[in-house]
């Protein structure tokens, strides 16, 4: 009779036949990945006793996250922002020089090909309402000096929390631009003060997200691509100091310089924001990430 070929026995004797199973991959990194995620999930289910019923449950859920993504919206990379992954993988790979990263998530409503605009213009189009904003500042080079011809995409929330995508009463590419930079580095844009928006919750992320009692809003942002021929795309957000929320986002996406001094003043009786912003790029490649949205 041949000997019985290794088989598992017990929870524990499973994960050595698995790892084996896997470690004729070619690709180097796929190898690593794969061997580590199947360790880390063999561990979980032994350290927490993963009952069967809580095991279908999880497959639902990822299923559902699945289903609910489509052309609108992707529901999968919204429950890693809500894990925190996103902000992790983006923490991870943009370090910031001062021990704080610059860079933030790119979320899910920016669009390539934003309206060229002049210095000064306002993003605000149509009968947009809302408290006038300014915003000024510099975009620095990999050398630390201002840099010329830099473009600054910008886009945001209105006023009542709606991206132009998310809102008919918006008109098309509201709330976005794209300004590039003088010959001193400047930009300077003009725009209405945004506000706070809940994360999509029509979906399992939303069931999820109730289940453990967390708020689903996000704080006000104004997020900014900035690029320039030999530097890295910085994709980043600034949020108002003292804004609600700041503690309790939901996709865990705000460090301490992400906040910026947007200061109120009187102009002529009418009340206004103004921000000054500046930008540092680092060498490396342009590369632009795929719009989440057409
Ligand atoms: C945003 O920054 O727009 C965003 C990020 C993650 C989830 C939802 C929105
Ligand atoms: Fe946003």
């Amino acid at each position: 009779m041949s000997p019985l070929p290794e088989l598992p026995t017990t929870p524990e004797s499973l994960l050595p036949l698995v790892l084996k199973a896997m470690q004729a991959t070619p690709d180097a990194r796929l190898r690593q990945l794969m061997a580590s995620l199947t360790t880390h999930l063999h561990q979980f289910v032994l350290e927490n006793q993963v009952t069967e019923a809580e095991f279908e449950r999880a497959v639902a859920f990822v299923t559902g996250i699945g289903h609910a993504t489509g052309a609108e919206k992707n529901e999968v990379i919204l429950a890693s922002d809500l894990f925190g992954i996103s902000t992790l993988v983006m923490l991870l790979n943009n370090p910031g020089g001062d021990g704080d990263s610059h860079a933030a998530l790119l979320g899910p409503f920016w669009r390539a090909n934003a309206p060229d605009c002049e210095p000064g213009d306002n993003i605000a189009r149509g009968d947009t309402a809302g408290v006038p904003l300014e915003v000024r500042g510099t975009v620095h080079g990999a050398d630390g000096r201002p840099l010329a011809g830099a473009v600054v995409d910008v886009w945001q929330a209105s006023p009542v929390g709606l991206y132009e995508t998310q809102d008919p009463n918006q008109p098309d590419m509201n709330l976005r631009g794209r300004f590039s930079t003088d010959a001193e580095g400047r930009y300077f844009l003009r725009s209405v003060y945004p506000a706070g928006y809940p994360v999509p919750t029509d979906g399992p992320c939303g069931e999820l997200l109730r289940a453990q009692l967390r708020q689903p809003l996000r704080p006000a942002h104004l997020h900014f691509m900035v690029s320039a021929p030999g530097h890295r795309v910085m994709v980043t957000q600034v949020f108002p100091q003292g804004t609600e929320f700041l503690d309790r986002d939901p996709v865990f996406g705000v460090t301490a310089v992400l906040v910026g001094q947007f200061d109120s003043v009187d102009e002529g009786g009418q009340p206004q924001y103004r921000l000054a912003h500046d930008f540092h790029l680092s060498a490396g490649e342009t590369v632009f990430p795929h719009p989440p949205i057409p």
